[in-house]
Parts: C-alpha cells; sequence; structure tokens
C-alpha cells in the first residue's frame, strides 16, 4: 500500500501535485470566480467579520500563519494566528464579529477542538479547514472546507500542508470576493496562478534529486539553521519542524530581519543554514534585503543552501548550494519552496537510520492535552 515507495512520507510527497488540484477541484468556475459551497456561513454574515484569528498546532499552525499574509492583503481584515495551547488559555477577545478558523488534517487535536469549543462559546463563528471527512473538530464547527490531500499516514505531514494552504488561500480569496475587497485585476492574476499551481509542484518533485544528495552529505551535521522573510518565514519554520521531528535534529527557523537581534551568533563555520529567497519580481525590497542576508551569513562561514525562483541571478555569487523553484506570486510561493524542504528532512532522517514514517516519541494525532 506504499505503492512502491519505502515510505508513506514519500509516497505523500508525490502525491501532491494531485492532491492540491483535488482541493481546488470544484472551487474555482471558469469565470474565475469561487464557489464555496460548504462554507455554510451566509455572504452576509462574512461582510460582518471584523477579525479573523486562526488556531491550529505544529505544522497546521504553520499554515495558518501563511494564511495571514493572505488574509490580510487580500481582504484588509485584520487576521490573528495562534497556537490553539495557547490560545486556550489566554482568555482570548472575540465576539460574534470574529470568524475563527480552525486548521486541523485529523480533526481530532484536542487543543484545536478545546479553541474551537471556547470561541464557539464566544459567539464566534467557526469555520475548520479539515483533512479527515466526519471527526469531530468539522462536526463541532460551524462550517468546514475539506481539504481533499487523501488519507496521510506519515506522522509528518506533508501533503495536508500544502493542501491547508489551498484551503487557506480560498478561504481568503472568497472573503475579498464576497466582501468586494481588491477584488480586481491582482487577484484574477492570482487564481489563475493557483489553478495551474500543481504543475509546478509536480516540476518541483521532478528536479529534487541533488537535495537528495546535498541532505545526505549533512548527516553527521548538528544543527540545521533555516531562514526566511514574509511567507518564507513560516516555511523556514515548517522546514526546521520537519528535521526536527524527522532528523531528531536541532533546527531552528528565524525571521531573517532578527538575525542581528540574536540568531546571527550561531553562525559558525560550515554550519548549514537554508535560505527561503522571495521573488525578485513583485516586492523586490523583501529579495534584495535576504540577499544581503545571505551576504551577511556567508562572510561568517555559514554553508548557504538557497531556495530560489528560477532566473534568480542575484543569489548565485552566495549560494553554495542553489536548489531551483518556479517563478509564482509571492504569496504562493510557499507551495513550492516547502516542497524541497520535505525532502531535505526525508532523506536526512533516511540517512541517519531514522523509522521516517513513525518517529520517535511522536504520534500521527494529538488527542491529548
Ligand atoms: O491533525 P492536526 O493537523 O491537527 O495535527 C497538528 C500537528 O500535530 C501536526 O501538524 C504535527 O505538527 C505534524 N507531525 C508535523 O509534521
Amino acid at each position: 500500500e506504499k505503492g512502491g515507495y519505502d515510505y508513506f512520507m514519500l509516497k505523500e510527497i508525490a502525491e501532491q501535485p494531485k492532491a492540491v488540484a483535488d482541493t481546488l477541484l470544484g472551487r474555482i468556475d471558469p469565470s474565475g470566480s469561487l464557489t464555496l459551497d460548504e462554507v455554510r456561513i451566509s455572504p452576509s454574515e462574512l461582510r460582518e467579520i471584523d477579525k479573523v484569528v486562526i488556531v491550529a498546532c505544529g505544522t497546521a499552525f504553520h499554515a495558518g500563519l501563511i494564511a495571514k499574509y493572505a488574509i490580510e492583503h487580500w481582504t484588509r481584515i485584520p487576521c490573528e494566528v495562534e497556537l490553539a495551547s495557547e490560545f486556550r488559555y489566554r482568555d482570548p477577545i472575540l465576539d460574534g464579529r470574529s470568524l475563527v478558523i480552525a486548521i486541523s488534517q485529523s480533526g481530532e487535536t484536542m487543543d484545536t477542538l478545546m479553541a474551537l469549543r471556547h470561541a464557539r462559546e464566544q459567539g464566534s463563528k467557526v469555520l475548520a479547514i479539515c483533512n479527515t471527512n466526519g471527526s469531530t473538530i468539522p462536526r463541532e464547527s460551524d462550517a468546514v472546507l475539506y481539504t481533499h490531500a487523501g488519507p496521510e499516514v506519515a506522522v509528518a505531514s506533508t501533503k495536508a500542508f500544502l493542501t491547508q494552504l489551498v484551503a487557506c488561500y480560498l478561504v481568503a480569496l472568497y472573503l475579498g470576493q464576497v466582501r468586494g475587497t481588491k477584488w480586481g485585476d491582482e487577484i484574477q492574476a492570482v487564481i489563475k496562478d493557483l489553478s495551474r499551481i500543481s504543475e509546478e509542484v509536480e516540476r518541483v518533485l521532478d528536479t529534487m534529486e541533488p537535495v537528495r544528495a546535498l541532505a545526505r552529505t549533512l548527516a553527521t551535521k548538528s544543527t540545521v539553521l533555516f531562514l526566511g522573510r514574509h511567507v518564507g518565514y513560516p516555511v523556514a519554520l515548517e522546514g526546521a519542524l520537519k528535521l526536527k521531528e524527522l532528523a531528531y535534529m536541532h533546527a531552528e527557523g528565524f525571521a531573517a530581519g532578527e538575525l542581528k537581534h540574536g540568531p546571527i551568533a550561531l553562525i559558525e563555520e560550515d554550519v548549514p543554514v537554508v535560505v527561503v529567497v522571495p521573488s525578485p519580481r513583485g516586492r523586490s525590497v523583501l529579495h534584495d534585503k535576504i540577499v544581503s542576508n545571505i551576504q551577511e551569513i556567508r562572510a561568517r562561514g555559514a554553508r548557504t543552501i538557497v531556495i530560489a525562483e528560477e532566473g534568480d541571478e542575484a543569489v548565485v555569487p552566495y549560494a553554495d548550494h542553489l536548489i531551483r523553484i518556479p517563478a509564482t506570486p509571492t504569496l504562493l510561493q510557499p507551495l513550492v519552496a516547502t516542497v524541497p524542504l520535505q525532502v531535505f528532512a526525508c532523506e536526512l532522517a533516511t540517512a541517519r537510520g531514522n523509522e521516517v514514517d513513525q518517529p520517535r516519541n511522536l504520534a500521527k494525532s494529538v488527542t491529548v492535552e
């Protein structure tokens, strides 16, 4: 049932183009407008929303962090993202005009479930983004947008994450559509790019051999750092989480702008640093900043592993290893930038002799606090 792959994780990584396409299926009509039939919160209720709060754990939380950039940019509704375990014990300020989005692959994560119960008690509407039909979280929510990733068996979340991102983008675009915010050429272009993204994920998968080879050379390292900016920052966090849970290595993700506020002290000779580079097109200031971050860490001896768009030549002189990803709009880049990090962590785990599908101490769904 692993379909010829050594591990479920490898199979699930390979299934991502289909999972992404399935999650989009039937939700974008040919005219480019969105129909999210399952979102049973009426357009008039959605027009009243004055705040979005996303709650989730682990990888699903990283999807939420990325969603914030999209929601605020496309809809101008303030959006907070919080770990479900923190949210529940914080006495958060919520009311009937707050939309709470609970993201969970399994639909059974206890902290996320408790967070949504708390939100409903405050009178907020709860929308679940979930991969498991009929599980507890969607059952207890006002509405659900299912991700169609298919069953995810490996403990490390891969295809569920990409489809959570797609679902988040759909919700953000739908909110924009219903509320008439920023509903113009930019959004239409994004919808077009989103419809094509599954092919781009496929292209990334076709070029992963050098990433595997690189991972094998790092098997004896004790630490790997990850840097990103904007949506690349949660991608860095996700890359680090994958490495921790699979390779049992010390790994940390940072916002590149924070380097000078502490983390740069960690840079020493030959420490591998993975940098997620935003597109040089569009908001090029982000790109230029990160290029100077790469220069800074390399000058201090870091071994730079740079994930950058095809055609981005500015990074070439500073990249000890260059991983190319297809050009996408900035906000959608996590869909292609995360894939090499999944492959990287999986290969490192294998090289270190770890059990890929069942990492030590972890369970697929965390139904206890
Ligand atoms: O089922 P959920 O999406 O609610 O699970 C949340 C986390 O436990 C999960 O994403 C975990 O972090 C993964 N093992 C990460 O790969």
